[in-house]
C-alpha cells in the first residue's frame, strides 16, 4: 500500500491505495491467497510440501503464471526513474504508479523500461547519479532511459540474497552476505532464504561501466553482512572507496526479530588495490534506513 500526503494551498489531503499488482488482482478475483510467501510461507515439512505441490499445480494449470505476470508485492520502496514513479519489490519488475490531478494514486502496471533483454525482477533500491542522470540497478542492470546491456556475475560461490548495493564515480560494490537462498530447503520444511553461519561475507568491486566480469575483485569482510547502503564515494583519487551502510550484526535473527538482529551503521574504507578494508562503527544503537540528500549520491557527504 502506498500512502501519500498532498499539500496544496494550505490544505493537506491524505490518500492510501494498494498497488494493483498481479497478485492483488488475482487473489481479489479468487477470494483466497494463491501466490505463496517465499520467505515465511514454507515453514514445517508437511505444510511446506502441501504448499509447494499446490503452487506447482496452480502454475501447471496456468491459474498462476509467475513467468508472465510476476509475483511481487511492490511493497519495498518508491523511486523516480526516467521521470516516472515506481513502487518496487526485488522479487518482481517495478510497478509504475501515477498521482492523478485530484490526488488519487493509480497503478499503471509492471514496467521493463523497454528492455531488449527480457528480465523478470529488479532491485528495490536503485541508485541515481544526479550528475550524469543515470540510474543503476543490479541483477537487472543499468537503466539509462532504456535498459542497457547486462553484465552477468557468476563468481558468487553460493546463491546469496543481495538486497542493496553501492555506486561510486568509477565502481559498483555488491555485498555477498551470509543470507543465502536454497530452494531445496523448502523440501525440508524451511524457508528458501536463510543464514549460512560458516560463510565469510565478502564485498565485490567491479568497474562501473564493466562490460563483463573480468574486473571483479572480491574482498573478504568477516562480520559484515550489509543490508542497506546509505551512500558511497571515492577518496585518494579512486584508490579508496568509502561506504556508509547498515550491518546485520546478528544475522541469525534477521527473519524473526529485526530488533535482535542488531542492525547498526558502519563506515567502511576499502583500499581497492590492497583488497583490504577498515571498519568504523557509526552507531551503538539499532539503526537502518538512513538516507542522504540524493544530490550527494556517489559523492562525499557529511
Ligand atoms: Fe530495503
Amino acid at each position: 500500500m502506498l500512502h501519500m500526503i498532498k499539500i496544496c494551498q494550505g490544505k493537506a489531503t491524505f490518500c492510501s491505495r494498494y498497488v494493483k499488482t498481479h497478485k492483488y488482482i488475482l487473489e481479489g478475483k479468487t477470494g483466497y491467497p494463491i501466490v505463496p510467501n517465499f520467505i515465511a510461507g514454507f515453514n514445517g515439512v508437511v505444510p511446506a510440501t502441501a504448499r509447494l505441490v499446490l503452487t506447482c499445480a496452480r502454475v501447471l494449470t496456468k491459474q498462476f503464471d509467475p513467468l508472465r505476470h510476476g509475483f511481487g508485492v511492490a511493497n519495498t520502496s518508491v523511486a523516480f526513474l526516467c521521470g516516472r514513479l515506481f513502487a518496487l519489490c526485488e522479487s518482481d519488475l517495478p510497478y509504475e504508479v501515477k498521482v492523478t490531478e485530484d490526488g488519487d494514486i493509480i497503478t499503471l502496471g509492471r514496467h521493463d523500461f523497454g528492455s531488449i533483454e527480457p528480465f523478470l525482477r529488479m532491485t528495490a533500491h536503485p541508485k541515481i547519479d544526479k550528475a550524469t542522470g543515470e540510474a543503476f540497478c543490479y541483477g537487472y542492470d543499468v537503466i539509462v532511459g532504456k535498459k542497457t546491456k547486462g553484465v552477468p556475475i557468476s563468481s558468487m560461490e553460493k546463491c546469496a540474497a543481495i538486497h542493496d548495493f553501492a555506486v561510486t564515480e568509477n565502481y559498483v560494490v555488491f555485498p555477498d552476505t551470509q543470507i543465502v537462498m536454497n530452494p531445496w530447503w523448502i523440501l525440508r520444511g524451511r524457508s528458501a532464504v536463510g543464514i549460512d553461519p560458516d560463510k565469510i561475507p565478502r564485498l565485490g568491486i567491479i568497474p562501473r561501466y564493466a562490460e563483463d566480469e573480468r574486473g571483479m575483485r572480491w574482498i573478504d569482510a568477516p562480520g559484515f553482512n550489509m543490508l542497506h547502503c546509505v551512500n558511497a564515494w571515492e577518496e585518494d583519487g579512486g584508490g579508496a572507496i568509502v561506504m556508509v551502510a547498515s550491518n546485520i550484526v546478528s544475522a541469525e535473527h534477521i527473519f524473526d526479530d529485526m530488533e535482535s538482529s542488531q542492525l547498526t551503521l558502519e563506515k567502511l574504507t576499502i583500499d581497492v588495490k590492497a583488497k583490504s578494508m577498515k571498519r568504523q562503527s557509526l552507531s551503538t544503537q539499532v539503526l537502518d534506513f538512513a538516507v542522504i540528500n540524493p544530490a550527494y549520491a556517489a559523492k562525499k557527504n557529511r
